[in-house]
């Protein structure tokens, strides 16, 4: 068996020794973004460390735990924090959380993150549902031996983004007056930001918005069968799209922050009608 299955079996016994929660839905939450959190009618808190071979976050504005709960009545397993794979963490420990989620009894992932707005339409404070990636500048997290318990060898990816949860998040943004963006997330390795140049490359290459997280995570999902949802918050545009504008982590938190009200709603409603 091959020794990742192993590894997750080990995360898996850990949460089973503090909780026997089967989470519907798995939701990752993004920088600036954890606030939902908060609002949840929390059954069990685990903090990372105590689960085995759980990667560690590391940055700031990520915190690290696990929690199990309810959000809108549905039963969600939420991480407040991700680990990232600039962190230097290798894939594999970048996407145990959403395997995690799938082997807890999880059916579908809602990922959230900030992204850099490429499209020139979007503007700071955007939500942006994702309708496909593009994964080629980062390692495909399935590399490697492959646990044929998880998934099959070479997963199909013609539609990660799962078609009825994309409905479902649209319609709850009608119902709320929230306007969505809708478009292609390219992921980077980070932590630098991109140059000028490397944008106008992603444009040219059909990227609507670029971040540091969710492809990888979006493949291990879609790779053990789970049903993906993403959503981006654009938390500022990304190099040479407005003229002589530094980006700063700063800068991506606090419009995370100042979306974060309109994002929870949304999440939240999107939750709650969610058909699984
Ligand atoms: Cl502009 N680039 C990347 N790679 N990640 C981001 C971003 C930009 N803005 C927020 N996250």
């Amino acid at each position: 068996m091959a020794e990742i299955y192993e590894e997750l079996k080990a995360a898996l016994a850990s949460v089973r020794s503090k909780t026997d929660f089967v989470p519907e839905i798995g939701l990752t939450l993004g920088s600036g973004l954890g606030s939902l959190a908060e609002s949840m009618d929390v059954e069990c808190r685990i903090n990372y460390r105590e689960i085995a071979g759980f990667p560690i976050s590391t940055v700031a504005g990520h915190d690290g735990s696990f929690l199990f709960g309810k959000i809108a009545g549905r039963r969600v397993a939420a991480m407040s924090g991700r680990v990232h794979y600039y962190e230097g963490y290798p894939m594999k420990k970048v996407v145990m959380p959403v395997r995690l989620m799938r082997l807890l009894g999880a059916q579908a992932v809602l990922l959230t993150n900030a992204a850099g707005g490429i499209n020139q339409t979007f503007r700071p404070g955007d939500l942006m549902l994702i309708t496909d990636h593009i994964s080629q500048f980062v390692p495909d997290p399935l590399i490697g031996s492959n646990p044929e318990e998880l998934g099959p060898r070479f997963p199909d990816m013609t539609c990660v983004y799962d078609r009825e949860l994309r409905e479902t998040v649209l319609r709850a943004a009608e119902m709320q007056g929230t306007n969505i963006r809708q478009g292609v997330y390219l992921q980077t390795a980070g932590p630098a930001y991109e140059t000028p140049a490397e944008i106008r490359m992603f444009r040219s290459m059909g990227a609507d918005a670029v971040g540091m997280s969710t492809v990888c995570e979006a493949i291990a999902a879609r790779h053990c069968g789970l049903r993906v949802c993403g959503i981006s918050c654009i938390t500022n545009m990304a190099a040479g799209i407005l003229p002589d504008q530094p980006l700063s982590h700063e800068e991506v938190q606090e419009t995370g922050r100042k979306a974060g009200r309109k994002f929870e709603d949304l999440l939240k409603q999107t939750i709650r009608d969610i058909s699984l």
